[in-house]
């Protein structure tokens, strides 16, 4: 039976939070860690069932994991690696999967991937990955939705991205690794999970400069070896968190978090008048008794702009600010999901092609929402934390992707949250 949250409203949310490491950063450093051959261990890893799904397919491909949960140390030894084959059941589930094509391309001269399909917030192309992947002398065949790369020795190359796809971005980076030559990667993205598996790769005998910026230099090495590296934390669940701090009017300090990362959350959160100080300690994030929420525009951008994975969950700040908050999402075609959901909790918007019109209520209402993807599933949780009366969430599984216990450590904070 499909578990669910039952959330009761709670007062101020009060204390302190430590930050997972990196959803985000970690799935790519995972599958980097085919380029190696050896033995890789990684720190600061999350318990959460997306790194479950990567270290399953890295298995599955002969590789040998350790994983101590409570330590957070995840070892991956990629010396026994004998398929280049990975499984639709497990790509279909983690779309993220795709990010091994380039390794096993560039260690192995070939890889068969199947094609990801879309998902809740968008159709999710992977043309730039393939194109980057054909600029650097591979034959790519994409049909019967299937990827087969192959090359006997891949040859550095100059790339242009359309747009500054991470994932574009992460595949081509691990692909050129080991290629002959140099290659430039133009108009790349610059999120700081780019920058953690350049330094990942550099820490295993990489030649990577420029990463965090839009070019990047690779150039190429015979063979990597074994390395060790701790994950940056989770941008994302710290901005969920300051999100979740300023709707419930709280105080909560978030440790082992980057201020760097979520520059551009906090700069969003001091325009709608709460109180965000970076201390030595932490970030903390507390709700201004003298100024009242009022809202704010937002565009979501490629970082450093505002990010489109904290969309949904400012869009629940602004259900209840006093105002209109125009929310226009430019990353993904389909990243409204929610707006469905809040409306049932008495939420006024209005979606306008890529912009959705908050007008700002007094407060929402419980009732029965179900969460459709990750994000949309947490700005329904934080939607729910000042709700009257009770809300049944359902659809938890996709909010487990990408936090560990999200409703134990709101718990911790003064929620109240049951998982059924
Ligand atoms: C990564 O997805 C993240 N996932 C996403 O987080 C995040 O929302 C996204 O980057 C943007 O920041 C992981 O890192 C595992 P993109 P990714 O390639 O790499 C288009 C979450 O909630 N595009 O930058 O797939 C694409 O359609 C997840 O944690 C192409 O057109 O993002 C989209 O509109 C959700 N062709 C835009 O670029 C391509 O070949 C951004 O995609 C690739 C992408």
């Amino acid at each position: 039976m499909a578990e669910k949250f039952i959330i009761e409203p709670c007062e101020e949310l009060r204390g302190e939070i430590e930050i997972g490491g990196s959803k985000n950063a970690v799935l790519p450093v995972l599958a980097a860690t085919i380029l190696t051959g050896q033995e890789n261990v990684l720190q600061n890893v999350p318990s959460l069932s997306d790194v479950e799904a990567m270290s399953g397919l890295l298995e599955t491909l002969g590789a040998k994991t350790q994983w101590d949960k409570k330590s957070g140390n995840l070892t991956v030894s990629t010396a026994a690696i004998n398929s280049q084959e990975a499984a639709y059941e497990l790509v279909v589930k983690l779309r993220a999967s795709f990010l091994v094509t380039g390794p096993l391309l560039a260690r192995f001269g070939k890889a068969k991937v199947p094609l990801p399909g879309g998902c809740a917030i968008g159709s999710r192309p992977v043309d730039l990955h393939l194109k980057g992947f054909a600029a650097l002398g591979a034959e790519v065949d994409n049909s019967h939705g299937c990827v087969t790369v192959e090359a006997r020795r891949l040859k550095g190359a100059k790339i242009y991205l359309d747009f500054p796809s991470v994932g574009a971005t992460e595949n081509l980076m691990m692909a050129a690794a080991l290629a002959e030559g140099q290659t430039i990667l133009e108009n790349c993205a610059v999120e700081p999970e780019i920058v953690d598996l350049a330094n990942f790769l550099n820490a295993a005998g990489g030649k990577i400069r420029g990463a965090g910026t839009d070019t990047i230099k690779i150039d190429g090495v015979r063979d990597m070896k074994a390395t060790q590296h701790s994950i940056i934390p989770d941008r994302i669940e710290a901005g969920t968190f300051m999100v979740a701090a300023a709707l419930t009017r709280g105080d909560v300090l978030l440790t082992n978090v980057t201020a760097d990362h979520v520059k551009p959350v906090t700069a969003k959160l001091k325009e709608v008048n709460i109180l965000v100080e970076e201390l030595e300690t932490g970030i903390r994030v507390r709700h201004d008794p003298s100024h009242e929420i009022i809202s704010a525009d937002l565009k979501t951008m490629p970082y450093p702009g505002f990010p489109t994975d904290m969309q949904a969950q400012f869009m629940a700040l602004m259900c209840t600010a006093g105002g209109t908050s125009i929310i226009t999402e430019t990353v993904f075609e389909n990243r409204f999901m929610q707006v469905g959901e809040l409306k049932r909790m008495g939420a006024e918007i209005k979606i306008e092609s890529r912009s959705a019109i908050v007008e700002g209520v007094k407060k929402l209402t419980g009732t029965q929402v179900a969460a459709s993807d990750l994000r949309a599933g947490a700005a329904l949780v934080l939607a729910a934390l000042r709700a009257d009366g009770l809300t049944e969430i359902t659809g938890i599984h996709h909010i487990d992707r990408g936090y560990y216990r999200l409703d134990t450590s709101l718990n911790k904070l003064g929620a109240r949250i049951k998982r059924v």
